[in-house]
């Protein structure tokens, strides 16, 4: 059982393709159990999710998130260096796969709207409370079969989506879970080595055993 949460988590890979059959309400409601399954400041709980499935809503939503694309993201891709773990090449594949989700936000049968109060004055700890909720959602989707993609992108417009969304004063959506059937395969996540990131009890000095090679 253990090993099988370490296979889901190592081939929990974005997956920004997906089929527009619908996902059934039982399959939703698990994923959403796994959320509030997740801990929280003080267990105040302090999250609310929307379930979108409105193809009005989440086309209208659509338009900032291609429009943030085209603002920045098309770029830092074709210009920027390729993560640690990934070619050139893959991360240009990945770029392929960033355009179509954009482009096809929308078609997504179902998306998970984590929703918190605050948001307004940043602080380190900002979003803590949320996206342990968010990665249990991604596993559970995982673990169901179901593609899903953590996305954030729609906050750089946040205040117009948030309004799509008919959010009350103070409360802030922290992410968009585009949710369906996937297109193509889980495969293993691409990642950097673990002694790349790893340090001992001070920055710079040694982990204090063998990272091996990370993988
Ligand atoms: C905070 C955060 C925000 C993200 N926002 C987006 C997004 O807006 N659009 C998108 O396609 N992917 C988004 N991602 C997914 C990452 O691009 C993806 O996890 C990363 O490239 C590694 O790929 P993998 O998860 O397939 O291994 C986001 C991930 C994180 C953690």
């Amino acid at each position: 059982m253990a090993q099988d949460l370490f296979e889901i988590m190592h081939s929990m890979r974005a997956m920004r393709r997906l089929k527009p059959d619908p996902v059934p309400d039982d399959v939703v409601r698990q994923i959403l159990r796994a959320a509030i399954g997740a801990p929280n400041g003080g267990n105040r709980q302090r999250w609310r999710f929307l379930v979108v499935t409105d193809p009005e809503v989440k086309s209208q939503v659509q338009v900032y998130y291609q429009r943030a694309f085209e603002d920045h993201v098309r770029d830092a891709y074709l210009h920027g260096e390729a993560p640690p773990g990934m070619t050139k090449e893959q991360h240009l594949r990945q770029l392929g796969a960033v355009e179509y989700l954009t482009v096809h936000f929308h078609e997504a049968p179902v998306w998970i709207v984590p929703c918190m109060e605050g948001g307004e004055t940043p602080r380190r700890a900002e979003g803590a409370g949320i996206y342990p909720a968010v990665q249990n959602m991604l596993l559970a989707a995982r673990a169901l079969g179901l593609g899903a993609t953590l996305t954030t992108r729609h906050t750089n417009y946040q205040r117009e989506v948030d309004e799509i969304f008919a959010l009350p004063e103070g409360v802030h959506s922290y992410a968009i879970l585009p949710i369906g059937y996937p297109m193509g395969n889980f495969g293993p996540t691409r990642r950097g080595s673990l002694a790349d990131v790893v340090d001992g009890s001070r920055w710079g000095e040694p982990a204090p055993f063998d990272l091996g090679d990370g993988a």
